[in-house]
């Protein structure tokens, strides 16, 4: 009988084999490479720039919403372009449910930046995930953020996948299943931290935050009556109401967040969540002590979030419209 170190050798041999087969046997699991479309579109990047550019010109807050927008996206059948479908009669989409359903925004400044590109590179060669890729990292850029280059040949989903979108982590949620949240898609503790540092920027309706300043005690008492009175206790008056998921600087990405939640002036749960006692507050910590780690954190997070399960090689399309899928 083997002995059980020459099993378990024997073992990672065969292991190694299967890996190189299946490596070997499936090309389409090509990489996302950075240079992409060096040779089919060689002005996506200056194109995309400047028109993330002057959305957010036009409107500070835009910078956020592309930012979301593409967590949304990767997050669900990863970044597929799945999110900017427009519901059908036959196929309902991803933005009509709950954790975009009113929330989710960005959609037009996509389409004017797909047809720009479009237009810049005499055809629809770039995808609509691609794009969304694109602009969120020159969003980050635009607020302020760390740069970071980010790697391209994503193609766009043909259907969308509702049901998929119960991956994504809900503001009224704990530790403990954000943490799974993250974790059912490959992301550590101190990403899925990182990653909440995009918090830095945007702004979050009185109906997401109306409990935690009216029921929750782990925040700054001073600061949830201040935002009292524009969010009143009863349901269904000032929903849309909007407050800063950062007081600080909800246009300016930086690392005050996380001074936020240590001096528990947030206003989402699950952002409180990460500085409550638990095992991700030394992490709140480090990042509010270094702004570069957190900077580094971020970009390589947003790398990888923009890495999963991509459509790639002949899978899915370039939609042409980034609302619809082709018709073929
Ligand atoms: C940790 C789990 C997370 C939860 C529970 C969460 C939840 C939320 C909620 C409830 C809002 C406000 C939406 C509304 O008013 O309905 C929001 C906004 C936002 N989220 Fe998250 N989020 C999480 C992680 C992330 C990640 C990973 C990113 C990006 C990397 C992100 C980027 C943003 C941005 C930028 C906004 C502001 C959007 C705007 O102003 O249009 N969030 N999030
Ligand atoms: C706060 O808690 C009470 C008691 O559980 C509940 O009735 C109420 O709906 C909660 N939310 C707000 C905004 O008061």
């Amino acid at each position: 009988m083997a002995t059980p170190s020459n099993c378990s050798k024997q073992y990672s041999k065969f292991f190694v084999l299967v890996v190189f087969f299946t490596t070997m046997s499936t090309p389409v699991l090509a990489q996302l490479s950075v240079g992409f479309y060096a040779s089919t579109c060689p002005s996506v990047l200056d194109t995309v720039r400047s028109a993330t550019r002057s959305a957010i010109n036009r409107e500070a807050r835009m910078g956020a919403s592309l930012i979301r927008l593409f967590f949304h996206d990767c997050f669900v059948n990863g970044c597929d372009g799945g999110v900017l479908l427009d519901d059908t009669t036959s196929v309902p989409g991803e933005k009509t449910v709950l954790p975009n359903s009113g929330s989710a925004r960005g959609f037009e400044v996509i389409d004017t930046i797909k047809t720009q590109v479009d237009r810049a590179c005499g055809g629809s060669v770039v995808s609509c995930a691609d794009i969304l890729a694109i602009a969120a990292r020159d969003s980050v850029v635009e607020l302020g953020g760390p740069s970071y280059s980010v790697p391209l040949g994503r193609r766009d989903a043909r259907a969308p996948n509702r049901a998929g979108m119960s991956g994504l982590p809900g503001f009224f949620e704990n530790l403990g299943p954000l943490l799974s949240k993250f974790s059912a898609k490959g992301f550590s503790a101190q990403e899925m931290v990182a990653l909440s540092g995009a918090h830095t920027v945007g702004q979050a309706r009185c109906v997401v935050y109306r409990d935690r300043i009216y029921n929750e005690t782990n925040i700054d008492p001073a600061y949830a009556t201040s935002l009292q009175a524009n969010c009143p206790r009863a349901t269904g008056t000032n929903d849309e109401t909007l407050a800063p998921l950062d007081p600080q600087s909800p246009n300016r990405f930086g690392n005050n967040y996380f001074q936020a939640l240590i001096n528990r002036r947030t206003i989402l749960h699950s952002d409180q969540e990460l500085f409550n006692g638990g095992s991700t507050d030394s992490i709140v910590r480090d990042y509010s002590d270094n702004p570069a780690t957190f900077s580094t954190d971020f970009a390589n997070a947003m790398v990888k979030m923009g890495n999963m399960s991509p459509l790639t090689g002949t899978q899915g399309e370039i939609r042409r419209d980034c609302k619809r899928i082709n018709e073929v």
